[in-house]
């Protein structure tokens, strides 16, 4: 079982691109396991509690619940509309999440891993933490990044965190698939050591935060929304659940022989929340070294120029617009093929479209439109093998082999880009290949039948490879493709069945029509 889980979003406001980069990306991700024929689950939700939700709704002069609901809708719309499947859906206020909540609290209570001590210092309300004299700048101040910071003095419940660092470091150090990509890993073991003797505080006073989980021991409390967020990949996938709670059951999805379940999150959430509390949490609770996730950290897209795109800035793209503007095709193959995952990339517009308008509008588009167009008026459809192979069809053979390998070991490392340019290399292989072998010259002389039938066969061929593959990341486009083809429902082939002759001899293919439609922009008005 392939158990992969996003980061809940925040539900203080709209998403963004950076949120529909990592669920785009998560279900690629789980697609391609699917076409692997491994077993896959995905749970992606949103993040609900909180001192953000809470001054928002405050704001509006709205309930955090009734707010909380509005903006959910948007996440749940957006994912609809990008056509991201997730299996589990977590929302945080849902009464099964807190139930186990409180449940691990109780536990961990009863287990002497919480304290109450009264703590004095800065409080950062926007990234909900109290901060510590390493986070001020070169000029001694708390910078813009920490928005407002105000000095609290409280009694609070703390984690012992502290008693699980050496440990996990030393996990860190003896597993280092835990932590991909590799400089990542690198980052987590240094802050390890910098937070070395810190615990944690889990709680909020009612009085500063209404809208939690309330500790189950101390009514006068709320828990973090951290603690509480962060349980969210335990609780959805059935931990402490009754038999009917209609959730998954926890021991067929976490860590089934041997096979980690893996967090997908962003580069800002890996030190501390996932790489030190989360991991700290889990070994608290009981969970062994072999049950620990592994943490999938990608980059950020940014602005161009290198400014975060997050709302403080100013600078956000909205992919609800951009799905409108140039179809759910174009976003979706743009945010997983212009960056390298675990690295950041620069949103660019005029790369989502000259990317969407060379690789599958010209490329793709052109080698479908010739292979089913010509097979129609040359074959009546029908697709011959049995032609003596020329040492053209054998080299057109190696390419998509190669193609085929070099996309399955850059899928198989979730770097989906080098996985699209795998196949891309040989579609533009294919392309050039019909320029020389000039099938609609072929068709001239009766002579040429069985050449021109061959050439046909292997144009059509490719295309059908190029669908399966493609499927992961443009479902839909690749399913038009294979009904075109007259090929079997994609969901049922395999990677395995990826053999030569797909397209079996005699096969009847259907009618193009395209699928990537050239995006063109309106011209500027004339000034
Ligand atoms: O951090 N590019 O929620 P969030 C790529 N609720 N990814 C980005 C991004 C960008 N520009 N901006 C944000 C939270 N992300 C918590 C998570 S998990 C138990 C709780 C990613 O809405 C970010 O790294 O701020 C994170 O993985 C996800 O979007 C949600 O961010
Ligand atoms: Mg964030």
């Amino acid at each position: 079982m392939f158990y992969l889980t996003t980061a809940i979003d925040y539900t203080n406001g709209a998403p963004h691109i950076g949120h529909a980069y990592e669920k785009v990306l998560a279900d690629v991700i789980i697609r391609y396991r699917r076409l692997r024929g491994e077993e896959a689950y995905f749970l992606t939700g949103v993040d609900q509690h909180g001192q953000k939700v809470q001054q928002t709704a405050d704001k509006e002069g709205v309930h955090p619940a009734t707010f909380v609901k509005r903006t959910t809708k948007q996440f749940l719309n957006l994912w609809e509309k990008l056509g991201v499947h997730y299996d589990g859906w977590a929302e945080t206020t849902d009464a099964r999440h807190k139930a186990c909540v409180q449940a691990i609290l109780s536990e961990l209570q009863q287990r002497g891993q919480l304290y109450k001590k009264a703590h004095s210092g800065y409080y950062s309300v926007r990234q909900e933490q109290f901060l510590q004299e390493r986070d001020r700048d070169e000029h001694g101040n708390f910078g813009p990044q920490w928005g407002e910071v105000t000095m609290i003095e409280e009694e609070n419940w703390y984690f012992r965190l502290s008693e699980h660092t050496a440990w996990l470091k030393s996990v860190i150090e003896h597993n280092p698939e835990l932590i991909t990509p590799a400089f990542r890993r690198a980052e987590l073991l240094n802050a390890l050591d910098r937070s070395a003797g810190t615990d944690l505080c889990i709680s909020r006073p009612k009085e500063r935060l209404r809208w939690g989980i309330e500790l189950p021991f101390d009514a006068n409390f709320v828990t973090y929304v951290w603690f509480d967020a962060l349980i969210n990949y335990i609780s959805f996938a059935g931990y402490h659940a009754a038999a009917d709670a209609g959730l998954p059951d926890f021991a067929r999805l976490w860590n089934v022989g041997g096979s980690r379940c893996t967090h997908l999150i962003g580069k800002d959430i890996l030190v501390p929340a996932h790489g030190i509390y989360w991991l700290c949490m889990l070994h608290a609770m009981g969970f062994t070294e072999a049950q620990l996730p592994r943490l999938l950290v990608h980059g950020f897209w940014n602005s161009k120029g290198g400014d975060k795109l997050s709302k403080s800035t100013g600078n956000i793209v909205d992919p609800n617009e951009l799905a409108d503007k140039f179809g759910v095709d174009a976003v979706r193959y743009y945010l997983v093929r212009d960056i390298v995952t675990g690295k950041d990339s620069d949103f660019d517009l005029e790369r989502l479209i000259m990317l969407f308008n060379t690789e599958l509008a010209n490329e793709l588009g052109n080698l479908c439109n010739r292979a089913l167009n010509m097979s129609q008026r040359f074959t009546a459809g029908i697709l011959r093998h049995g032609a003596p192979l020329t040492p053209d069809e054998q080299a057109l053979q190696a390419s998509l082999a190669d193609s085929s390998a070099a996309y399955q070991a850059a899928m198989d490392e979730c770097d989906i880009a080098r996985g699209l340019e795998a196949i891309s290399r040989h579609v533009v292989y294919c392309n050039g290949y019909a320029e020389r072998m000039k099938p609609w010259e072929l068709n001239k002389d009766p002579v040429n039948q069985d050449r021109l039938a061959s050439v046909l066969y292997h144009l059509a061929e490719s295309v059908a490879h190029a669908a399966v593959l493609l499927s992961p990341v443009l479902p839909d486009a690749a399913a038009k493709l294979a009904a075109q083809l007259n090929l079997p429902d994609l969901t049922t082939l395999k990677l395995a069945d990826l053999h030569w002759g797909l397209l079996p001899d005699g096969h009847l293919i259907g009618k193009p029509k395209p699928v990537f439609p050239r995006i063109v922009l309106e011209e500027p008005a004339a000034s």
